[in-house]
């Protein structure tokens, strides 16, 4: 059994969604909430059977009516999340239910996440038997700078892979190397940073470049332009994977 963990329990501080009191995975992108493509992405991939959602304590209800909404017919189990993103997936894999093998670990802030990729992450994941995580190769030029003023030395950027989500991992590879890192007091910014700590090999799958990360307000403008030019092809990249209705 595949389970997904979506860390959507952060409140978007860099987006500054204006004065609302709306947290980032809530913000409407080309008329959905963004965890709602991100949730929709996922009930349309059919090797995920259920989905832990993340969710700030301080939002639950409206996060409650967003999955009400969306009617979706795979089980969503719903958890309050933590002070930071590693807490937020240490208590969404607490959630787990028995029999979960698979874990894939998407964040709400990457809504144009599609199927296909998660397909493709899953099944490198499987194939080397530990973990796999989508990542593109990085297109720019890299300095190393330690004082944030002076380069320090320029870093080969063949060897330089910028990680996305989804990432995805045994379960209990993934659960051992979280609980490692809470008892080291160490905590990173990914799963897979985790992960490489307890030695185990993780593949690097080709991301998709439309699957950026909804950070600062400008994302939000590129995202929205994507989605709408998705919808408007008829949402093509869904099609082929569309399990039957429930
Ligand atoms: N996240 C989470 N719990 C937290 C912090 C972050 O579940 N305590 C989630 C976010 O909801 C997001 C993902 O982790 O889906 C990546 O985090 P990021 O893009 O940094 O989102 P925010 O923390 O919401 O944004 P910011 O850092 O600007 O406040
Ligand atoms: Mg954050």
């Amino acid at each position: 059994m595949t389970i997904s963990v979506v860390p959507a329990a952060g409140l978007g501080k860099r987006l500054k969604s204006g004065t609302k009191d709306v947290p980032k995975a809530l913000v409407t992108i080309a008329g959905k909430p963004m965890v709602g493509w991100v949730m929709e992405a996922l009930e349309q991939t059919p090797i995920v059977d259920g989905i832990v959602l993340v969710v700030p304590s301080s939002h639950r209800s409206e996060f409650e009516r967003c999955c009400q909404a969306l009617a979706l017919c795979k089980p969503v189990w719903l958890v309050e999340g933590g002070e930071d993103r590693q807490q937020s997936v240490w208590r969404g894999l607490q959630a787990l239910p028995s029999g979960t093998e698979w874990v894939i670990v998407h964040d709400a802030a990457r809504p144009l996440v599609t199927p296909a990729l998660l397909i493709a992450v899953w099944e490198a994941a499987r194939e080397i038997g530990s973990a796999a995580i989508a990542a593109l190769p990085c297109p720019d030029t890299v300095k190393r700078s330690l004082d944030g003023v002076l380069i320090a030395e320029t870093l080969d950027r063949q060897q330089i892979w910028l990680a996305q989500t989804p990432q995805v991992f045994a379960a209990d590879l993934l659960l051992a190397a979280h609980e490692k890192a809470l008892s080291d007091g160490f905590t990173a910014t990914d799963d897979a940073t985790l992960v490489e700590r307890m030695g185990a090999p993780i593949r690097l799958v080709m991301g998709e470049p439309t699957n950026l990360k909804v950070t600062y307000p400008a994302d939000l403008l590129l995202a929205e332009a994507l989605l709408q030019g998705r919808q408007q092809k008829g949402s093509c990249n869904f099609e082929a994977n569309s399990p039957s209705p429930c």
